[in-house]
């Protein structure tokens, strides 16, 4: 067990203040594995210090990389000394799938270990498969094992998605940069993420063109060289920090971040009667004396609604005027802070892949329980509005993709303590 694995939150508290925005936690998690396609150096910038970065550092340790992480991470994978990737970690995180590139060109073979991930469905790895399989690679399940064989030349060709994967898009576009000839990727997920990964990549001499749209042209390279890079700003956490000024009638300023990667979150803040104003590198939400409307939120691939967002409405549409339906289309599971919500007097109804919510003037604080990443972060925003105490159990969730989070939002006002 986790040792002080409860925040005891006490609220209400408006939530008001400037917050520094970490780097990318999904882009960060990325380009740490696929740096092992090159044995020269690489520093990054704006690594954020959350867990699963913690794990991918412990993985990586363990196959005998050297990371230093005193300044800026620097990582030099010129003495790998491992290929049979079973170390337990990997279990932990859906990011260590993206040991497969590594595996596939460094080696030539080897076995990984089936990665893991939040329990918010059941996470398939069937694209990234299909995917290397049409770059020629041999590559099959051996029980929770995938198993790569001797590798015949990678030869580029037109691969075409019949579902959009943001994990399976970053595998084939990184193992394609070395591939013979020229990879098209159709219905290519669009994610911010995928297009900061592509500029690392090319930073490397890939040559990776238009990363970010759904069709995307890789160009084989022999080898890939070491360079020093700055992670893209976490566009997750900005849009939980502006909606912690929203339902908390605060006003919160987010500042090293990237507005332009946020048009439909911020679009529909904005119709929740939040007023918003943004420069080069931050956006700011007011929510003093405005009253908050429920919004229809349809969660869809990039540039759609984001899934890691919609928990965080789940909440908004909790406590504020008229009701609304949250329709998740992305993950099978991703619902389990609705009765967590109901507990705290939420009137949340689930039907199928829809939550039919009716608003309420308040909430009130109870003992519930964090089940995963962005539900953890929603039920502590709800702990901060909630009259009262609440007992957030197992919140350990929470530390794995959101930085320094209890004295960041305490910064806010927010009155939060580890019990
Ligand atoms: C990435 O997960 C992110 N994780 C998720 O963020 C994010 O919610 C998700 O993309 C969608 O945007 C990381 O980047 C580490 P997918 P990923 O492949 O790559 C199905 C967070 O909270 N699918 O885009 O696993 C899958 O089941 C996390 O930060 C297959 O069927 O997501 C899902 O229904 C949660 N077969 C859909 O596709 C596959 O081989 C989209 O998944 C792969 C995915």
């Amino acid at each position: 067990m986790y040792y002080m694995n409860k925040f005891r939150i006490l609220g209400p508290k408006k939530l008001k203040g400037k917050i520094k925005i970490s780097g990318s936690k999904n882009s960060a998690l990325a380009i740490i594995f696929i740096s092992l396609l090159t044995e020269k150096p690489i520093t990054l910038k704006n690594v954020p210090y959350i867990q699963d970065i913690d794990i991918a550092i412990k993985i990586l340790t363990k196959l005998g990389v050297k990371i230093d992480r005193r300044e800026f991470m620097k990582i030099d994978s010129s003495k790998i000394c491992n290929k049979f990737f079973s170390c337990s970690l990997i279990k932990y995180i859906r990011a260590s799938i993206w040991l497969l590139p590594a595996i596939i060109i460094r080696w030539g073979s080897g076995e990984l270990l089936l990665p893991g991930g939040c329990s918010i469905g059941n996470r398939p790895v069937d694209l990234h498969i299909w995917g290397l399989k049409e770059l020629g690679v041999k590559i099959k399940f051996n029980r929770n094992y995938l198993k790569i064989d001797s590798i015949n030349k990678l030869i580029g060709k037109t691969i075409c998605f019949n579902k959009i994967s943001v994990g399976a898009t970053i595998t084939v576009m990184s193992v394609a940069t070395l591939a013979y000839g020229i990879t098209i990727i159709k219905n290519a997920a669009r994610d911010p993420e995928i297009i900061d990964i592509a500029n690392f990549l090319n930073k490397l001499g890939a040559k990776i063109i238009n990363a970010g749209e759904s069709k995307i042209i890789i160009v084989g390279v022999k080898y890939l060289k070491g360079c020093i890079y700055s992670i893209m700003s976490d566009r997750i956490e900005t849009g939980t920090f502006l909606t912690a000024a929203a339902v908390s009638g605060g006003d919160v300023l987010c500042y090293n971040t990237c507005v332009s990667n946020l048009k439909i979150v911020l679009k529909k803040l904005q119709f929740t009667g939040a007023k918003i104003t943004y420069g080069q590198d931050w956006v700011r939400l007011n929510m003093i004396d405005k009253c908050l409307r429920s919004v229809n939120i349809n969660t869809a691939p990039y540039p759609s609604f984001p899934t890691d967002m919609q928990s965080q409405f789940t909440l908004l549409n909790s406590v504020s005027n008229g009701s609304s339906i949250i329709t998740e289309n992305i993950f099978e599971n991703r619902f389990m802070h609705v009765a967590e919500f109901i507990k705290m007097g939420a009137r949340l109804k689930i039907k199928n892949n829809k939550i039919i919510c009716h608003g309420v003037k308040k909430l009130i604080g109870n003992k519930v329980n964090a089940t995963d990443l962005r539900s953890s972060i929603s039920l502590v925003l709800a702990g901060c509005i909630a009259d009262g105490i609440t007992v957030v159990k197992n919140i350990h969730h929470i530390y794995r993709g959101y930085e320094s989070i209890k004295n960041k939002l305490n910064s806010l006002g927010a009155v939060i303590e580890c019990i």
